[in-house]
């Protein structure tokens, strides 16, 4: 067999470990996929020299019966970055307002500057969550809001009736993008009943993704939806060919092995706040953190120096807060041991 060359040996060799414990920032599911949605996946790989649907029908039925909404009222994107973007090209020009909490997701702000947006921020309080109420009034100027729940990096989750009245005051032509990227590991009396919220609100888009809870990011799969009205408008910006088969199936399968992704969905969520629970015990403060994160703000503490010294990839914030991804009893160790010793 001939010797494979340098350059593809490179390539293979640079693919990330499913597995890697210390790799804690970017909130990824720490396992490989389940055994029935890595069959699923290799089936498609035979056929890779076919393209895949012009406009990704089928994932949207698929999704659409899942969530309980129409077909019409949903999109697809490559993550939900990809349906971001396709939003914020859908319904805005150069020039006009998107407005965000800060700290928030990474992505928001630069995809304000791709769209050629001004970013307006709204700091969360000292809990890290969002003040809806500044939000709303500068939302009274803006084209889109955004509002993440639970929020990135703090975890935390606003209360179903303050979002309604949030709502309730932003102005009709004003585009709320309501991020649920982490909404499955919400317990089920912190969930919204998101289709009857884009039932009742026209300009409200809900995104979700397939990158966090059902441990797929590598694929790319994110989705939104809407009332139908918009739906429409957000569809005729769907982009060809643009859903790799490989996400199709993916998603059928995850959707096939709902119980044992809750099963892992229940395990990380259980992770989560034992290491909540340690970190306080050790006279640490983090946020009500719902989601598979733990958000330790800023406390005068050093802590790139902390992880970095321990080899863990957190995420570390300009103001000297960090996020730490929940990942296996693993991690959680290696996290639990750095911060001990930077504490004695
Ligand atoms: C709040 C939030 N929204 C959206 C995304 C983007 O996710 P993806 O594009 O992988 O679906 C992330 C990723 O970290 C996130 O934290």
């Amino acid at each position: 067999m001939a010797t494979p060359p340098a350059a593809l040996l490179g390539v293979v060799g640079s693919i990330p470990d499913a597995v890697n414990p210390l790799a804690l920032s970017l909130n990824e599911y720490p396992f490989p996929p389940l055994p029935a949605v890595r069959s699923a996946m290799a089936a498609s790989i035979d056929t890779a020299n076919r393209y895949p649907e012009f406009l990704p029908q089928r994932l949207r039925s698929l999704i659409a019966g899942h969530v309980g909404v129409r077909e019409s009222q949903v999109v697809i994107g490559s993550g939900a970055t990809g349906v971001t973007m396709q939003v914020l090209h859908a319904v805005s020009s150069p020039g006009d307002t998107m407005v965000m909490a800060a700290p928030t997701f990474d992505g928001f702000p630069i995809f304000a500057q791709m769209a050629r947006l001004r970013s307006v921020t709204v700091p969360l309080d000292q809990h890290g969550h969002h003040d809806l109420d500044a939000m709303a009034e500068a939302a009274e100027n803006a084209r889109v809001v955004v509002v993440c729940r639970p929020h990135n990096p703090t975890g935390t989750v606003e209360p179903a009736d303050d979002i309604e009245r949030f709502l309730a005051r932003v102005p009709r032509d004003t585009v709320v993008l309501l991020d649920e990227a982490y909404v499955e590991f919400l317990p089920g009396e912190h969930r919204i009943d998101a289709p009857s919220l884009v039932r009742r609100f026209g300009n409200v888009v809900v995104v979700r993704t397939f990158s966090k809870a059902y441990g797929l990011a590598g694929l790319r799969v994110g989705y939104g939806f809407c009332a139908p009205d918009l739906g429409r408008t957000l569809w005729s910006m769907q982009l060809p060919f643009g859903t790799p088969l490989s996400g199709l199936v993916a998603v059928a399968a995850s959707y096939d092995a709902e119980s044992q992704l809750r099963q892992r969905i229940r395990m990380i969520a259980a992770e989560r706040r034992y290491l909540q629970l340690r970190l306080r015990s050790m006279g640490l403060y983090t946020t009500e953190g719902q989601a598979n994160f733990v958000y330790l703000p800023a406390c005068g503490r050093r802590w790139q120096a902390v992880f970095d010294g321990a080899g863990l990839q957190v995420r570390h914030y300009p103001d000297g807060g960090v996020r730490i991804t929940v990942g296996s009893r693993e991690s959680t160790r290696a996290v639990l041991r750095a911060v001990r010793t930077a504490m004695r």
